[in-house]
Formats: C-alpha cells, structure tokens, sequence
C-alpha cells in the first residue's frame, strides 16, 4: 500500500530538478503522475532549462513504477497551454487530485537579468503560471468532489530580501523576489475558496536545493564573488539540500497526515529566516 494510491497529481517543472524528485516518489507511493515543462531554453535566463530529452528520462522513470504517466510540453506562461494541459490530464486520469505549481526560473544570472524581459520572464513562469495552474485546476477539483491537495514552490525570497548591493535590485532578482511574494496571496485566497471542498492549499519555502538553478557557473560566480561573509547563511551552517529533502515536505503536504494543514508556508531552510 502506497500513500497515494489512487491519486492523480499534475506537476509544473516536473522534468528536473525538484520537480522530478517530486514526481518520483508520488510515483513510487502509488500516483499517477502528469509532468509538465516547457523542456526548452527560457530566452532570458543564463543556464540551460530543461530539454526534451529530460522530460523522456523523467517520463521513462516513472513509467518504471507501474502507474500511468503524462509527459506533456507545456509552457505555464500561455494560459491557454495551461488550461489544455490540465484538460489532457483530467481526460486521460478522470481527476486531478495532488497539483505541484514548481516552474521556475532564477534569471538573476548573467548579462540578460538587467532586461526587462527577466522581470516579465520571472513574474509569468512563478506568479502568472502559478495563478494559471491553479485556475484551471480548481473547477474540476470541486465538481469532482474528492477533494486534493496542492502545494506550491515558494521561497526564503517570499519572506526575506537578498540583495546586499544596488546591482542586485535588477529585473532578474526582483521579478524573482516579487513573484515568490505574490503566491503567497494565492495560497491564502484559493485556500479560503477551497477549504470547504477538502482541497488544501500551502507553499513550501526551500532556501538552497542542488539544482541546475543554482548548480551553474553564473550563480556559482555571484557567490564566490563580492557577497559579504554570512549572505545565504542558515543556522544549521549546512550547504543546498538535496531535492529529496525539499520531497518529503511536500509529500507530506499532500498526504492525509496533513488533512488539517491549509494556507500554511512550510520552510525546509535550515533556519535561514531565523538570520
Ligand atoms: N534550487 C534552489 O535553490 C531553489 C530554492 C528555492 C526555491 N526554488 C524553486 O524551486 C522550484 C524548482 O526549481 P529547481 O530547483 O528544481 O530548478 P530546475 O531549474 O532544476 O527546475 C525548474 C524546472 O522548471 C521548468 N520551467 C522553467 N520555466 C518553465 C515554463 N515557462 N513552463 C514550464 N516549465 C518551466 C524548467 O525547465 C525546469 O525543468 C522553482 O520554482 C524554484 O524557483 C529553488
């Protein structure tokens, strides 16, 4: 007996990184898993995003557990995209029960962060997409009364500033910071709506997760660079977590053990907020 056995569950950004760790063990515990990315370079960010053959690997994955698989192509900035996607998903699973809004984009990185573009790049991949997501999830998820869970990926930049220089107060790091801010307006209010119908609404909050995002040359720069002694620091003086870390919250999120937990932020930052 798995913990989601029966349940369908539709990922954002699921073919790397956090998103596949995710899918992963939704998969191993029992869940049918849809993941969609945009398996494609962002045009504003410095490091490579997702490709093709990433969204196969993770789909081959998880068709190792047995349960149906989705991969679906899908960029959360078209809401159009969004809205066929999840009507895809409902088709193919009858329900959507676990939704992971975890698209992301660190465009904070390189020559690009000072355009515009990575402001209007950062805030419709992490606000515009998460509203997206959670828009065209939400009627199905009522109508089919089974109630659900959904967790979206925030960050210590949904509570606390980073910038400790005026060249960081770029469209990059700020389009960052602004749309880790603005979900969490949409965890309380969809949360508010959803109560009632069983369906639960919370953020999880990572500081550092050895991904892609942060595994690259450009942000492994910005830290080796003029950044004063303690930035990024935590409590526990522990470097980024593994992306199963930042899973077994989130699965929790999802699971009946937290059948009571709704609009909450859950940190799993080693204490970083507490600096
Ligand atoms: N890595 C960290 O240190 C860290 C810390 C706090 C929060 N986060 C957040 O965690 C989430 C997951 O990031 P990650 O660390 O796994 O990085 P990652 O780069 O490995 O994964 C992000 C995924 O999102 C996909 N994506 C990007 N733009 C998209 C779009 N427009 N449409 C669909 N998919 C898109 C990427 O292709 C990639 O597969 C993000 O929301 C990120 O902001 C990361």
């Amino acid at each position: 007996m798995g913990r989601f056995d029966g349940k369908k569950a539709l990922i954002t950004g699921g073919a790397r990184g956090q998103g596949r760790s995710h899918a992963l063990r939704l998969a191993r515990e029992g869940a049918d898993v849809a993941i969609l990315d945009i398996a494609a370079q962002v045009e504003s960010v410095a490091y490579p995003t997702s490709t093709p053959e990433d969204l196969e690997a993770t789909a081959a994955e998880l068709e190792g557990f047995g349960g149906k698989v989705l991969a679906i192509t899908c960029d959360v900035r078209d809401q159009t995209a969004v809205e066929a996607a999840v009507a895809e998903v409902e088709d193919a699973f009858g329900a959507i029960d676990i939704v992971l809004a975890n698209a992301g984009v660190m465009a904070s990185y390189g020559d690009k962060k000072h355009d515009m573009a990575a402001w209007d790049d950062s805030v419709a991949i992490m606000l515009n997409g998460v509203y997206y997501t959670l828009r065209a999830v939400t009627p199905g998820m009522i109508e089919r009364g089974r109630g659900g869970a959904i967790v979206i990926t925030g960050s210590t930049s949904s509570y606390i500033g980073v910038a400790y220089k005026p060249e960081m107060l770029n469209p990059g790091q700020m389009g960052y910071g602004a749309a880790k801010s603005g979900v969490l307006s949409l965890m309380r209010n969809f949360a508010m709506v959803l109560g009632k119908h069983g369906v639960r609404v919370n953020t999880v909050i990572p500081a550092g997760v050895a991904t892609k995002m942060i595994r690259n040359e450009f942000f492994e720069a910005d830290l080796a660079g003029d950044a004063p002694g303690g930035w990024m620091a935590n409590v526990m003086e522990h470097g980024p977590v593994e992306p199963e870390e930042i899973t077994n919250a989130v699965t929790w999120l999802c699971s009946d053990e937290a059948r009571f937990v709704t609009g909450q932020s859950l940190a799993v930052d080693m204490g970083t907020m507490l600096l």
